[in-house]
């Protein structure tokens, strides 16, 4: 399986949300890392074939994307909503039912899917009081009823707390195992270990699609540690990106994000996915 996105453009009235995103996929997870309003969830509906793009193009094995597409297609949209009174069985079902999987089929691939997702002991509850872990869980079982080869998930992490972000990465990394995962996201740790690629999206433009490591690799002798006094902290952000500081006695040891040595003392650090978020998304623009 190929899916070739193509200079991609999407604009509402005067405003380009996307300037031209070209990337391939084949299986594995994708992690699509972009601030607030960067342009994932457009870029993903395109993809999802629910908005048009403007223009350029999206080829799935080298055709245009059609009913056939669709068909290989699982989504889990950014705000997935219940309806109030089904059980996690009852909206499976319902799913399974316009994705056009027969009686038996659903039931077969529910019941499989529930223990996968690790809510077999929660079918006969309703859903909108199943927790936000549980939400997210039966959302992306949902969206593997129809066994997708392409499964795109729209910030699938948000508002879960450490223990569920865990729970639900490793289930994605089951799920890719031959499929192609788009995973979108603006949280570092969600796609820092997992992801095959990673393609940074900033106002509606992506860089290079490269693995983690790549992106790390080209930070090092960029990341500094030093000490400094706490009153000069503030003075010291306006012109330096600082990725993390912790106070150390009298002192504040800093982590700090600079093409040069940014204090005498300064020494290199290993560089990791977040320092290069940072840089890409921080450094670029407070250092023009
Ligand atoms: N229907 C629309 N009409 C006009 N502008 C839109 C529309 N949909 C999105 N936008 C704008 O496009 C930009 C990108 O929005 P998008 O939702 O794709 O970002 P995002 O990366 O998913 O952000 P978030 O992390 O907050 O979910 C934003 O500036 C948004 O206001
Ligand atoms: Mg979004």
């Amino acid at each position: 399986m190929e899916l070739i996105i193509s200079n991609v453009m999407k604009n509402y009235g005067k405003k380009d949300v996307l300037k031209g995103v070209s990337f391939k996929m084949d299986n594995g997870i994708y992690g699509l890392l972009g601030p607030n309003g960067a342009g994932k969830t457009t870029l993903i509906r395109i993809l999802a074939g629910l908005i048009p793009a403007s223009s350029g193009q999206v080829l799935y094995n080298g055709k245009k994307c059609d009913k056939e597409y669709r068909a290989k297609l699982g989504y889990l949209p950014q705000d997935l909503d219940f309806y109030p009174n089904f059980t996690g069985r009852q909206y499976l079902e319902y799913v399974a039912n316009l994705k056009g999987l027969s009686d038996v089929e659903a039931d077969r691939k529910i019941k499989e899917l529930a223990e996968q997702v690790d809510l077999t002991d929660d079918m006969e509850r309703r859903c909108v009081n199943y927790s936000g872990g549980m939400k997210r869980r039966l959302g992306i079982a949902q969206a593997l009823l129809n066994n997708p080869e392409i499964l795109i998930l729209d910030e699938p992490t948000a508002g879960l707390d450490p223990y569920e972000r865990i729970k639900f990465r490793n289930i994605i990394s089951v799920f890719s195992k031959d499929r192609a995962v788009l995973l979108s996201t603006h949280i570092v740790s969600d796609v820092d270990s997992v992801a095959k690629k990673i393609i940074m999206i900033k106002d509606g433009k992506v860089g290079s699609m490269e693995d983690g490591r790549a992106y790390m690799q080209r930070m090092n002798g960029k990341v500094w540690e030093c000490s400094i006094a706490p009153d000069k902290l503030m003075g010291f952000q306006k012109n330096h990106v600082i990725s993390n500081a912790v106070p150390n006695g009298d002192m504040i040891d800093i982590r700090v994000l600079s093409n040069s040595r940014p204090h005498e003392k300064a020494v290199n650090l290993e560089p990791n996915l977040e320092d290069a978020y940072l840089y890409e998304f921080n450094y670029k623009e407070a250092m023009a």
